[in-house]
């Protein structure tokens, strides 16, 4: 403003020197002339004029340059609040992030946890009754009369039974495999491809490289429930009749990989529920023992899904590392 100030100063001189003009015979020239104000003042009007038009010029050049720091000033702050906003945001998506990953993690525990108790249930409750139960058919047969129509009854009700343990077996089994706990990862990934998927038409090749060794039972349920789903996923999406599944067991950690050639897809899709919960949750399952999961897919170019988790010698168990 001081500038603008200044400037109009200069301005309104340069204008009030406009009244000495050239001596002229008439009025007010005759008395108000650039000569007179030569003789009155020793300096000629002309570079009173010239010295004022600086000044405005200054004048106005400095008023711009003000104009444009203050813009300047006034960018910057904005540039600043945005930034600040956007980390907030920043902030507030790590935040949701977690929750959203812990929320999966419990859901992920808590259904194996949950499945475990079923099948405990089942096996130690339910299977008892039922061995009961055949038990006291087998008596019943011995002490009832030889009549046609009990023998058909009773013969009915054995195989009723029969096939009520046998669906009670399969059923412990796919809650929690007990071969996973008694003979380890091999033998009963190749159990399950024999007895789910080779029926479905989906031949299953398992490779072994290394040693095969156990490793702590929560690793070895996350192996196995990654190649179950991977292998469920081949069978339900893939479109082909083969699948190949690589173990390698090297000193510090054990590397799954389930490959097949079928139609593949774009793992950068996100998949809405109720697909996607598969790959999420081997992801996470893989990733609460400390292990990586990658997927390599592209439509037409099949799919290969590598879940590699370190064995160190004393696993933490993940409730200890939250506590930590
Ligand atoms: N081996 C595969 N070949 C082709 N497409 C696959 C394969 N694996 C996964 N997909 C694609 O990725 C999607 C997500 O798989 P994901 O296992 O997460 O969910 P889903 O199998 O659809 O359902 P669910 O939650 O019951 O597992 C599938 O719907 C399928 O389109
Ligand atoms: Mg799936």
């Amino acid at each position: 403003a001081r500038n603008l100030q200044l400037a109009a100063v200069g301005f309104a001189i340069y204008g009030l020197t406009q009244i000495f003009v050239t001596k002229l015979d008439m009025f007010p020239a005759r008395w108000i002339s650039a000569d007179a104000f030569l003789a009155a003042t020793g300096v000629p009007v002309q570079a009173i004029r010239a010295v004022m038009a600086v000044v405005v010029l200054v004048g106005m050049i400095r008023a711009t340059q003000v104009v444009e720091a203050e813009r300047q000033k006034q960018l910057l702050a904005a540039q600043q609040a945005r930034l600040e906003a956007m980390e907030q945001i920043q902030v507030e998506l790590t935040k949701r992030e977690a929750l959203r990953r812990e929320l999966l993690r419990h859901t992920v525990q808590a259904q194996e946890d949950e499945r475990a108790r079923i099948a405990r249930e089942l096996h130690d409750e339910t299977a008892q009754i039922l061995s009961a139960f055949t038990l006291d058919l087998a008596t019943l047969q011995n002490v009832l009369p030889d009549h046609p129509d009990v023998r058909l009854l009773l013969d009915r009700l054995q195989t009723n039974s029969r096939q009520m343990s046998q669906g009670l077996y399969h059923l412990v089994h796919d809650l929690r495999p007990s071969q996973l706990d008694d003979l380890g990862l091999v033998p009963t990934l190749n159990y399950l491809f024999e007895r789910d998927f080779f029926p479905k038409g989906l031949n299953v090749f398992l490779e072994v490289q290394g040693e095969a060794r156990r490793v702590d039972p929560i690793l070895e349920t996350v192996f196995f429930r990654v190649a179950q789903e991977a292998v469920t996923n081949i069978a339900r999406h893939a479109k082909t009749k083969k699948a190949q599944i690589q173990l390698v067991y090297a000193p510090e950690r054990i590397t799954l990989k389930v490959s097949d050639n079928g139609v593949g897809f774009d793992p950068s899709e996100t998949f809405n529920p109720p697909r996607g919960w598969g790959l999420a949750g081997m992801r996470e399952r893989v990733e609460a023992v400390g292990g990586q999961m990658r997927i390599k897919s592209a439509p037409g170019e099949g799919t290969t899904i590598e879940a590699i988790v370190p064995t160190p010698e004393q696993l933490a168990l993940p409730d200890e590392e939250m506590q930590a």
